[in-house]
């Protein structure tokens, strides 16, 4: 067994070794603007009631937005959505470049965003935050959830992966 010194670098390919799945939340940044973020920290937290968790670095522009709608989306990405992954770790985001990625948002009727097409979606109230190093824990209670068929996009080790036929 290596032991290792403890530093950011061996954290994230300690962590790295955790497969996730990879979502993009979302949140309306404007009137009928989106913004979003890809993360993977997203997780399932309680039965009763339904809660889920996302961790939110205090860099990312997400932050501040989820402080002051306290509403969010939550899309889990299909098998080959990578680009969609990639799009929503970048500071750029447009209608236009949203229009040439094909990128479509539905929004719920508590004016919640959601991206179309994805595997599964959860629309979430933040009931918490709690802080975490340099991010911070929002905890959401659901309020809307579906569920679709098909295959995830994996994150492994920082490369995205796709589930062995
Ligand atoms: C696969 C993947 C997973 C990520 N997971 C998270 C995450 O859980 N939390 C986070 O704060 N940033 C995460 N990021 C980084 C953000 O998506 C990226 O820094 C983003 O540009 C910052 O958010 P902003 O657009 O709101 O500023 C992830 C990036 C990738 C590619």
């Amino acid at each position: 067994m290596a032991i290792s010194s403890l530093n950011p670098v061996m954290f994230r390919r300690v962590a790295g070794a955790f497969t996730t799945g990879v979502t993009v939340i979302t949140v309306e940044r404007a009137p009928g603007l989106v913004h979003g973020m890809t993360a993977n920290s997203f997780t399932s937290v309680s039965l009763e009631p339904l809660l889920v968790l996302v961790c939110v670095d205090h860099e990312a522009r997400l932050l501040s937005l989820l402080k002051s709608q306290r509403r969010f989306g939550v899309s889990i990405l299909r098998e080959g959505q990578q680009a969609l992954s990639e799009y929503f770790a970048k500071p750029e985001q447009t209608p236009e470049e949203d229009a040439r990625l094909g990128i479509r948002y539905t929004w719920t009727s508590g004016g919640v965003p959601l991206l179309d097409n994805t595997l599964a979606q959860l629309t979430c109230n933040v009931v918490a935050e709690h802080p975490g190093g340099d991010h911070t824990v929002f905890i959401g209670e659901v309020e809307s959830m579906e569920s679709h068929d098909g295959e995830p996009l994996l994150f492994h080790r920082g490369q995205y992966r796709r589930l062995a036929p």
